[in-house]
């Protein structure tokens, strides 16, 4: 697909599974008239249990997927992805010509920029690792202690789609009884978990907060936005379990989306 115009062009965002759709959603809601491609590597989910060379090779291969459409912008719609590449993402920008961001950055300068006292990161074993969050949020603001807790268990519950809410429950308190108690605030360091942020918020009264909410902020400011009053067009690709992503994306967009798996001939499974 070649966009005519720069404001027409896509933004387009990657996932290793449906989790980037929570960014998504968001992102459509705030710009409703912007086009978007989405793609979701099902082929390797989880991303969170790789090392961080096997990330960097997926997140290359994903963008030059990518840059055949022209985004106006590429968004990692993915904490791993971000995390792994957070002190590089201006080599990714000026290596693929278009602008890249992380969810990470926007959202930890604003809680450094807030009077936090403590804040609990919840997020997978190789972001918790990375300690991109602690460092980022300390570098705006010392004073704030930070905690990250890997939840290896909560991507895979969310996309097996089919646990009950006892068992989902249980999973969740075991997250929570790893959370300080005098942390008053919780970030939902992967995009997966804001689909279970209600099944949260029956369980604590801890405030959550959705990294993708300061990003949309930040390119409400930053973005060349489409001036077209046409709805936004959205299409989405994976790299396995079509129908997955097909079913859960009508019920969770409420939109109509056109899906297509394709296969990424540079990407092998990694096991
Ligand atoms: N949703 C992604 C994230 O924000 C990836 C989770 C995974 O595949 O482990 O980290």
């Amino acid at each position: 697909m070649i966009s005519t115009s720069k404001e027409s062009k896509p933004i387009c965002l990657f996932d290793s599974g449906i989790g980037g759709l929570t960014v998504l959603k968001k992102l459509i809601s705030k710009f409703p008239n912007e086009n978007y491609i989405y793609l979701a590597d099902l082929a390797r989910v989880p991303f969170g249990d790789k090392t961080k060379e096997e990330i960097k090779i997926i997140v290359d291969e994903i963008i030059q997927w990518l840059v055949q459409f022209e985004p106006k912008t590429v968004i990692m719609a993915c904490n791993t992805s971000s995390a792994t590449f957070s002190s590089q993402l201006e080599d990714l920008s000026s290596k693929f010509g278009v602008p890249v961001y992380g969810i990470i950055e926007s959202c930890t300068r604003e809680i450094g920029n807030s009077n936090h006292k403590k804040v609990s990161i919840w997020a997978t074993q190789l972001t918790a690792n990375s300690n991109c969050y602690k460092n980022l949020i300390q570098k705006t603001n010392s004073n704030i202690t930070v905690e990250e807790i890997g939840c290896p268990k909560l991507v895979p519950m969310i996309e097996g789609l089919s646990f009950t809410l006892e068992e989902r429950n249980k999973v969740i308190n075991e997250y929570l009884n790893h959370t300080s108690k005098d942390s008053n605030t919780l970030v939902m360091g992967c995009t997966h978990y804001p689909l279970i942020s209600e099944d949260l918020k029956k369980l604590t009264d801890i405030e959550i907060i959705d990294p993708a909410d300061s990003l949309v902020r930040e390119l409400e400011k930053n973005l060349v936005k489409n001036n077209s009053s046409n709805p936004a067009k959205i299409s989405l690709y994976t790299t396995a379990q079509k129908e997955k992503l097909e079913r859960f994306s009508k019920l969770y967009l409420c939109q109509e989306a056109d899906t297509k798996l394709t296969v990424l001939n540079r990407i092998k499974a990694i096991s």
